[in-house]
C-alpha cells in the first residue's frame, strides 16, 4: 500500500524567526508519527538548520527547495546534495515550475539534479505540469510524458522507485484555480501508465504521485480520495499553521 505524503513548500517566505515559529507549531500539532503517511516541510535554505533543530524530535521531515548537481567546487551561490544531507535534509524538490520558468531549468537539468539527489540518498520530489496554453491546445499528456522521460533518463528501476512525482499544473499554482479531482486523477493515472511502460507494473503501482496547485483545507479531501493521488505539495496554504495542519489531518490517518 502506498503511504500519503503531505509536503509544504514555503518558497521564498519567512525569516529565521518566522520559520522557527511555524515549525514549532507544526511539531506540536502534526509532529506525531503517522503509520500511513509522512509530513515534510521545505523552508528556505537560510532557515534549514534552525528548523531542523525544532523538528528533530518530531516525525516531520526536512527538505530543501532546490539543489545543484555537483558535489562541491567553484559554483558561486549553489548548494549541493551533500550540503543538504549535512544540514539534515532528507527530501529535495526538483524542477518546480517556478524554477523552470524563472531559472530556465530544462528536463536535462532536472535529470542531473535527480541523479545527484539519489546518489546522496535524498528523496527527490520531481515536479511536472503543463501551462494553461498547453492544456488548451490539448498537449497536457505530451508535455507530461516529455518531462517524465527527461527526468528519468538513465535512472535504473531501483533508484526510480525512490522518486516522488508531483503533478502540478502550472495554471493551478498560486492562482486559487485548483484542478478538479477528476482532472488531476486523469493525469496521475496517465503518469502511472507511462511509468509502467518505462519500468514495470510494480514500480508504477508503488511510486508516489502527489498533486500540487492551490491545495487548501477545503479541496484536499476531494483530491486525496482519488485512486492515484498519494498526497499533496502545498505552497501558499503551507505558510499557515492552521491551514497546513488541517490538510495533514484530513489526508493522513494517525
Ligand atoms: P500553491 O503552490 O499551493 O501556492 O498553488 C504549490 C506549489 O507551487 O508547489
Amino acid at each position: 500500500m502506498r503511504i500519503k505524503v503531505i509536503a509544504g513548500n514555503w518558497k521564498m517566505h519567512k525569516t529565521i524567526e518566522e520559520a522557527k515559529s511555524l515549525a514549532r507549531g507544526l511539531a506540536e500539532r502534526v509532529g506525531r508519527p503517522f503509520s500511513q503517511g509522512c509530513v515534510a516541510i521545505f523552508p528556505p535554505f537560510t532557515a534549514l538548520s534552525e528548523v531542523k533543530r525544532i523538528i528533530e524530535k518530531s516525525s516531520i521531515k526536512l527538505g530543501a527547495q532546490n539543489l545543484f548537481w555537483e558535489e562541491e567546487g567553484a559554483f558561486t551561490g549553489e548548494i549541493s546534495a551533500k550540503m543538504l544531507k549535512d544540514v539534515g535534509c532528507s527530501f529535495v524538490i526538483i524542477g518546480h515550475s517556478e524554477r523552470r520558468k524563472y531559472f530556465s531549468e530544462t528536463d536535462e537539468i532536472v535529470n542531473k539534479k535527480l541523479k545527484s539527489a539519489l546518489s546522496f540518498d535524498l528523496t527527490p520530489i520531481v515536479c511536472v505540469g503543463e501551462t494553461l496554453e498547453e492544456r488548451e491546445e490539448s498537449s497536457t499528456f505530451r508535455i507530461i510524458e516529455e518531462q517524465i522521460r527527461g527526468a528519468f533518463k538513465d535512472i535504473p528501476e531501483d533508484s526510480a522507485l525512490k522518486v516522488i512525482i508531483a503533478y502540478e499544473p502550472v495554471w493551478a499554482i498560486g492562482t486559487g484555480k485548483v484542478a478538479s479531482p477528476s482532472q488531476a486523477q486523469e493525469v496521475h493515472q496517465f503518469i502511472r501508465e507511462l511509468l509502467e511502460k518505462l519500468y514495470s507494473k510494480e514500480l508504477a503501482q508503488n511510486i508516489l504521485i502527489l498533486y500540487g496547485g492551490s491545495v487548501n483545507p477545503e479541496n484536499i479531501e476531494g483530491l486525496i480520495s482519488q485512486e492515484d493521488i498519494d498526497g499533496a505539495l502545498v505552497g501558499g496554504a503551507s505558510l499557515k499553521l492552521e491551514a497546513f495542519s488541517l490538510i495533514v489531518e484530513k489526508s493522513i490517518k494517525a
